[in-house]
């Protein structure tokens, strides 16, 4: 669950300030030394060519699920082993201490943190317990 959330809603969505330091050739295009470079992480975790058609949807039974949520080469997140072992640690701890946790908005209602580099939300309403479930 939490490899399929980082493919499909990489948190560091773009990355900018990088330049190239020499000239780059890749798949037909010639990245000019000096040149802006934008790393689109999350785009690489929706790539149709590696995860086919629907690699838009949420699927955690895809057998691939290869992401470049955490960046790549050396500069690779150092937290990323933390960052995982965080999340499989207090996500079940939320939901054994809540089991009736329910979003308290539907999800159309969500306001995106207004960046084009970090990819969430603004906030994220929940009932920890009671109340129903939002639809839409
Ligand atoms: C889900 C959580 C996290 C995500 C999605 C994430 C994502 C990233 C990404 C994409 C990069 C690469 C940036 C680049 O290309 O320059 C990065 C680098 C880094 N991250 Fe994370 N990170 C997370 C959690 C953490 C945590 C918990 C720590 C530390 C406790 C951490 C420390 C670092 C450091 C120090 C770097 C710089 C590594 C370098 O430049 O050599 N990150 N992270």
């Amino acid at each position: 669950m939490i490899e399929e959330t980082l493919r499909v809603q990489a948190p560091v969505a773009n990355l900018p300030l990088r330049y190239a330091v020499e000239d780059i050739e890749t798949m037909g295009v010639t990245i000019k030394k000096g040149d802006a470079i934008l790393a689109a992480y999350a785009a690489a975790g929706r790539n149709p060519a590696l995860h086919g058609e629907d690699a838009d949807r949420f699927d955690v039974t895809r057998m691939n699920k290869e992401h470049l949520a955490f960046g790549h080469g050396v500069h690779f997140c150092l937290g990323a082993p933390l960052a995982r072992m965080e999340a499989a640690i207090a996500l079940p701890a939320l939901f054994e201490r809540f089991p009736d946790l329910k979003p308290a908005v539907p999800a159309s209602g969500l306001l995106p943190v207004e960046s084009f580099i970090s990819n969430g939300h603004r906030s994220l309403p929940a009932h920890l317990s009671g109340g129903t479930q939002p639809t839409g």
